[in-house]
Formats: C-alpha cells, structure tokens, sequence
C-alpha cells in the first residue's frame, strides 16, 4: 500500500521530482507512464495535462508523436522546456504555461490523444469536471484520454487500509505545503456520462491507482452536462 499524498512536497523543487517521484514509488509511476506511451501511435498528435517536468513528453515525443505539453507552475514549466531543448525535442513537443481552467482556448477535435498522470487528484471537483469536458472536446473522433491518478479503492477493507496510510502523510504533506490531493472517484463513471466508451481501467497500490483508457465514439454521443 502506498500513496502519492505527498506530491506536492515533492513539486516544488521541480530539478530533483522526477528523482524523488521515482525513488519514492520504486519506479510505479515511469512504469505507467510507459504503459501510456506503448498507447500512443507514432505520428499522433497529443495534448498532456499537467505535464510537471516533461518527462512523458519527452517518452511519448521518443515515440514519435508530437505533443502540446501545459502546466500551471511556472518552475515546472521552465524545467519542462529546459528539459526538452537539452533533449533536442523542441519541434517535437510545445510547452506552455497554462491552468485546466483555460482549456476552452484549445481547438476541438485536436488531438488524438490526451494525458494526464497525477494531476486531476490535485484539481478542485469543479476544475476536475471542467478539465475532463474540455479533454472530451478537443479529442478527435476515435481518440483515446489516457488518466493515471489515485483513486478511492473500490471496497471498504481497501478504503480503510488507504486512509491508514494516506491520512499522516496528508497530515505532513499539509503541514508543510499548506496544500494536499483528492482521490477521484467514479472516474470510469464519470468518463462514461462524458460520452466516452472506457476501454480499460487497471488498478494497483492496493487498488488505490488507476490507469483508466477511454475513447471518444466515431460518432459524437450527446454529451450531459
Ligand atoms: C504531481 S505533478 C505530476 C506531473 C506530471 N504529470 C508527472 O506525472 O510527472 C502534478 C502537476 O499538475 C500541475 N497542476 C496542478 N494543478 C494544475 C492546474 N490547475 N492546471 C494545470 N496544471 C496543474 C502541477 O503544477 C504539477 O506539475
């Protein structure tokens, strides 16, 4: 059992997370990551939430796909761009500096896929909405949201054993950054009233972690609000 509570300790000194992340989840977050990029077809073009330092970028760029890359913290972003003009990627993924909440700027049916890791869990439920709906939109028809987040464990036993865990290490993590994460819950559900067909939802960390892939119908469902 295991929880990324504590992301927002780590965040913010953006030169050592992607380190730290890694030590810290014993290589469960790049193995997902890698899941998600054997997702992604080469020659695609791909929008990523949240992207923190770039380092699926820079897997999914490898891949040979191009990526629009957006975060909200100006120190993430700096490391993210410094990141891919070292890596020689900067005609392969755009980074750029921007909250969920201005996502109704990007152009509908867009992109052929979207991806976030780690950061709907850090969004308020109303940016949560709004950021998934806007996703949705800018999907090309057959397109894929690609999600890996923590996530509310699916039977009692399992929520108790989370919180035990979760619950001082949200203590600290508050204490310190005077900010904390939110499981999702429901999201196949969720996913699903947006009009998406989930293809897989796969669980680890104690059932506690998703990596939840959806795709947006050929023919666009009415989406409820
Ligand atoms: C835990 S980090 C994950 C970074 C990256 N996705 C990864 O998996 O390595 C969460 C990221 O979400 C970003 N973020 C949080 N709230 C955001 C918002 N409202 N809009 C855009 N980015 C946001 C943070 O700045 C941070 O870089």
């Amino acid at each position: 059992m295991f929880s990324y509570v504590f992301m927002k300790l780590l965040e913010g000194r953006p030169e050592s997370y992607d380190r730290r992340v890694e030590r810290v989840s014993g290589g469960h977050i790049r193995a997902i990551k890698e899941q998600i990029v054997d997702a992604i077809d080469p020659g695609t073009h791909v929008l990523e939430v949240g992207c923190g330092t770039g380092e699926l970028a820079t897997m999914i760029a490898a891949r040979g796909a191009t990526v629009l890359a957006f975060d909200a913290s100006e120190k993430m972003v700096a490391e993210a761009r410094d990141r891919m003009a070292r890596e020689g990627l900067e005609e392969k993924v755009t980074v750029q500096s921007m909250a969920v909440t201005a996502m109704d700027r990007l152009d509908a049916a867009s992109f052929d896929a979207v991806v976030a890791t780690l950061v709907l869990s850090e969004l308020t439920r109303d940016e949560e909405r709004y950021a998934l709906r806007h996703a949705v939109r800018v999907l090309r028809p057959g397109g894929r949201l690609l999600l890996a987040d923590e996530v509310v464990p699916r039977t009692t036993g399992r929520r108790l054993a989370y919180q035990a865990v979760r619950l001082p290490v949200l203590a600290v993590t508050y204490l310190v950054s005077t900010s904390s994460t939110r499981p999702l819950e429901n999201l196949p559900e969720t996913l699903r009233h947006l009009g998406l067909e989930v293809l897989q939802e796969e669980r680890s960390l104690g059932d506690a972690f998703a990596l939840v892939v959806a795709r947006k119908p050929q023919q666009d469902k009415e989406v409820e609000a």
